[in-house]
C-alpha cells in the first residue's frame, strides 16, 4: 500500500516564501524547488508542499484540501472573517505561532493631513485590501467610515483622491514613506503562522504532523536561543547568573591549572545584546564566545 502524503501549503510568492522554506529545510524535509515549482514532492518523508497564493492558504486548509499551511495572520483572519460573511467554511486550528513574517496593519493618512485620531475618520473614505479586518475595528469603535476594496496598490489612493486613508501591511515603514503617508494607528499585529485542517486525518499523517510540530518547535527554540562559553571567577557566579537572562542551570568546568577561575557554559533561551557581554566583562568574565544553535529538543 502507498504511503499517505501530507500536504503543507506555503506562499508561492511574497515575503513569507524564503522563511517557510527555510523552516522546512531547518526540519530536515529535503525537497527540490524550482521558481516554477507548483508542487514539491519530499525526498525524506512522505509530505508534498504546495505553492499557492497566500490568499488561497486558509481556504485550502479550511476545506481540508491541504492538511497544513503557513501563512500570516493578517491573511488569515481576513479570509476567516470572509468566509464566516459568506456562510462557507471557516474552521482550522492554529497549531503554532512561527516568529518570522513580523507586520502589522496599520490606518495611515498623508503626511500633510490632520488627522491625528482615528475618531476623525467619521464619515471618511478608508482604501484596503483588508475589508473585513478594517469593517471590524471600525465597528468596534463605532466608526461610521466608507470603505474602499482595492486589491493592491492601496497607497496610491490619497494621492488620486479616491481616499482619505488607507488601511495597510506595514513592515519596515518604507511603503508609508515613499508614498508620503504617516501611521495613525495600529489595528492588527500579525506574523506567520501554522494551521491544520480540522477533517480527520489518517493515524499516519497524525504521527507525521506530530514529529513536525516537535522539529518546528525545536527550530523556532533554537533561533532564539544562544550557547554561551566564558571563564569566570568561581566568586562571581552568582552574580553572573542575575546578568544573563533565560538561564536554567549553568555548566561549571574546573579550569585546568587555576583553582579560583571556572569554566562556564549555558543555553540562554533570550537575546544576548553586547550591553550583557560587557556586564560579564565587569564581574570578572574573560574569553567569551556565543554560539548560534543549530538544532534544539529538550
Ligand atoms: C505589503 C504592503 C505594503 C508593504 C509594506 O505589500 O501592502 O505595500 O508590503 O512593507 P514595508 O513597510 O516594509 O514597506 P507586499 O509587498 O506584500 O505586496 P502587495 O501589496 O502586492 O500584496
Ligand atoms: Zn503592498
Amino acid at each position: 500500500m502507498q504511503t499517505e502524503r501530507l500536504t503543507i501549503a506555503i506562499q508561492k510568492k511574497g515575503r513569507l516564501n524564503d522563511d517557510s522554506l527555510d523552516l522546512l529545510a531547518c526540519c530536515g524535509i529535503k525537497c527540490h524547488v524550482t521558481k516554477n515549482s507548483l508542487i514539491a514532492r519530499a525526498e525524506n518523508m512522505p509530505i508534498d508542499i504546495l505553492f499557492v497564493r497566500d490568499d488561497d492558504i486558509p481556504t485550502m486548509v479550511m476545506d481540508g484540501v491541504c492538511d497544513l499551511g503557513i501563512v500570516g495572520e493578517n491573511a488569515l483572519l481576513e479570509k476567516a472573517l470572509s468566509q464566516k460573511s459568506n456562510g462557507a467554511s471557516s474552521q482550522y486550528d492554529l497549531i503554532m505561532k512561527l516568529g518570522f513574517g513580523i507586520c502589522r496593519l496599520s490606518i495611515a493618512v498623508p503626511e500633510e493631513s490632520h488627522i491625528e485620531k482615528i475618531a476623525e475618520l467619521d464619515n471618511l473614505r478608508i482604501a484596503t485590501s483588508y475589508t473585513y479586518l478594517l469593517q471590524q475595528y471600525l465597528i468596534e469603535k463605532s466608526i461610521k467610515a466608507h470603505v474602499l476594496e482595492l486589491a493592491g496598490s492601496v497607497e496610491i489612493a490619497p494621492k488620486l483622491a479616491m481616499a482619505d486613508a488607507i488601511c495597510d501591511l506595514v513592515s519596515t515603514g518604507r511603503t508609508l514613506e515613499e508614498n508620503n503617508l504617516k501611521e495613525i494607528i495600529t489595528i492588527f499585529n500579525s506574523q506567520a503562522v501554522l494551521i491544520q485542517s480540522q477533517v480527520d486525518l489518517s493515524e499516519e499523517k497524525k504521527e507525521i504532523i506530530e514529529l513536525l510540530c516537535r522539529r518546528f518547535e525545536g527550530v523556532i527554540q533554537a533561533q532564539e536561543s544562544k550557547y554561551i562559553m566564558f571563564h569566570a571567577p568561581r566568586s562571581a557566579l552568582e552574580k553572573i547568573k542575575s546578568i544573563l537572562p533565560g538561564i536554567e542551570m549553568p555548566t561549571v568546568l574546573p579550569l585546568g591549572g587555576c583553582d579560583d577561575q571556572v569554566v562556564v557554559h549555558l543555553v540562554s533561551a533570550e537575546a544576548i545584546f553586547w550591553k550583557t557581554l560587557e556586564g560579564l566583562k565587569q564581574v570578572g568574565a574573560s574569553s567569551i564566545l556565543v554560539l548560534p544553535i543549530e538544532k534544539m529538543m529538550c
